[in-house]
């Protein structure tokens, strides 16, 4: 159930346009964004969720592609945001988000960055005592809205890595401390005014999220009866996953949004916070909303028929780096054979194993292992699809290697929005002595 297009010439097509050409025009390696694919995603959440509990937000969590464009079309459609770092704070505020439409979730956050947040004035959700009391001494507290992450011990997610609930996760305050937390922030002067969780990223499988949901909801109908707490919101973070082998199906948003507001729901009632200052829920998806929006299209170079037979392509791990560091599938489309793809079923000779190898000199830096792909020769272009989350943004350079250019297409158009690094932004701030220049 991938959102894979291929049009009449058997060539991958992302938003109306043909892989192929925006290859030989922008080049490669090349992120390709399908501008309406974000639009859609967001859309099809929102109104999901706006139909059982229309006070309903959904806030960006902005890692997941900080590309200005991409931010730009989130705002446009209505989307808070979910921010992690000063940076993403400062990206935000830049592309037109408003400071009451960011909540800023950090961990391990300094004093200075905590002043910053303050400066700017985007809503902080805190991640520790250490940092309540700190936040203490840069502001004044009294009346000053805060709200915190509770780990709801309730963990998910593809990887050990993006599992970020339970008892090995550096997030949040413990669920057992939480209504002391609460009542402390209180006695400080601070006006608490949301709860937020967030289990892990990448979960196809609605049972943790509503599992965690009921969690979430008890903790925070005990923190307001016992601390005396009037929520404006709670936050059920993000996590929600994207299919990214052909057999695995869509979270079918929906009947997902029905159960989640279902209990949220029934949660507030059963601790009478279902009055007229009912809280506002939130959530905070990133992957889901921009994930499946863009391809790394990327050119084959080297055909080496080694011990294994390799299909060399002119990206690495730099470029993309999920399949490197978790082991990540991303499915793999030869862009100018695309129809040719599917054939493993109806002739198996057709299709044969290799393994899609970047050009990082590191033996793990590998796309595929074992992949049936159809016959490749130089000169094809691949197009690794699901491209949209963590992936420029998990880009770096490597090897000495600029990172590539980001397109935008629309209804067929393309439109650079990024260019592509060149050399010289290698030496970007560096400095060398006088002694040792020559
Ligand atoms: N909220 C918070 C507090 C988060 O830490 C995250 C992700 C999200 C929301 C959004 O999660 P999503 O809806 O995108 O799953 N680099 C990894 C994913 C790391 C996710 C980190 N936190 C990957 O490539 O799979």
């Amino acid at each position: 159930d991938l959102n894979l297009k291929i049009n009449d010439k058997g060539h991958v097509d992302i938003g109306g346009a043909d892989a192929t050409k925006l290859a030989e025009e922008y080049g490669t390696p090349l992120y390709v964004i399908d501008e309406d694919r974000i639009r859609d995603n967001y859309k099809r959440v929102f109104n999901a969720f706006t139909k059982y509990y229309p006070d309903f937000k959904i806030l960006y969590a902005c890692k997941a592609n900080t590309n200005l464009s991409v931010m730009r079309i989130l705002e446009e459609e209505g989307s808070c945001i979910d921010a992690v770092s000063p940076g993403e704070v400062f990206t935000s505020l830049k592309t037109g988000f408003s400071p009451d439409r960011i909540l800023f979730t950090g961990n391990n956050v300094t004093n200075d960055e905590l002043r910053y947040i303050d400066e700017t004035g985007v809503r902080i959700n805190l991640d520790s005592v250490s940092q309540l009391k700190r936040l203490a001494e840069i502001v004044d507290p009294e009346g000053y809205k805060i709200s915190f992450r509770v780990n709801p011990m309730v963990g998910a997610g593809h990887h050990e890595h993006c599992i970020t609930g339970g008892e090995m996760s550096k997030f949040g305050i413990k669920e057992s401390e939480a209504v002391e937390v609460y009542k402390l922030a209180k006695s400080m002067g601070f006006e608490p005014v949301g709860m937020h969780t967030h289990i892990g990223s990448g979960i196809l499988d609605p049972e943790p999220f509503k599992l965690a949901t009921t969690v979430l909801m008890d903790i925070a109908g005990k923190v307001s009866q016992e601390a005396n707490i009037g929520f404006e919101f709670l936050d059920l973070g993000g996590g929600l996953g994207i299919p990214y082998e052909p057999e695995e199906n869509l979270l079918d948003i929906d009947p997902f949004a029905e159960e989640i507001t279902g209990i949220f729901k029934s949660k507030l009632s059963e601790y009478g916070m279902d009055g007229a200052n009912k809280p506002s829920m939130y959530i905070e998806p990133g992957r889901y909303l921009v994930g499946d929006a863009s391809v790394l299209l990327t050119r084959v170079n080297t055909v080496k028929n080694s011990y294994r037979k390799f299909i060399g392509v002119d990206s690495g791990f730099n470029t993309l780096l999920r399949p490197a560091m978790y082991g990540s599938y991303h499915h793999i489309v030869v862009a100018n054979k695309a129809n040719k793809t599917d054939e493993i079923s109806e002739n198996e000779t057709k299709l044969e194993k290799v393994d899609v190898a970047g050009n990082v000199c590191e033996s793990g830096d590998l796309f595929a292992r074992d992949r049936p792909l159809p016959i490749i020769e130089e000169g094809d272009l691949l197009s690794i699809m699901n491209a949209g989350a963590y992936s420029f943004s998990m880009a770096s350079q490597y090897n000495s290697r600029p990172r590539p250019a980001e397109i935008l297409v629309k209804d067929g158009k393309s439109e650079i929005i990024r260019e592509r690094e060149t050399y010289d932004d290698l030496f970007k701030n560096q400095i060398i002595p006088k002694r040792l220049e020559n």
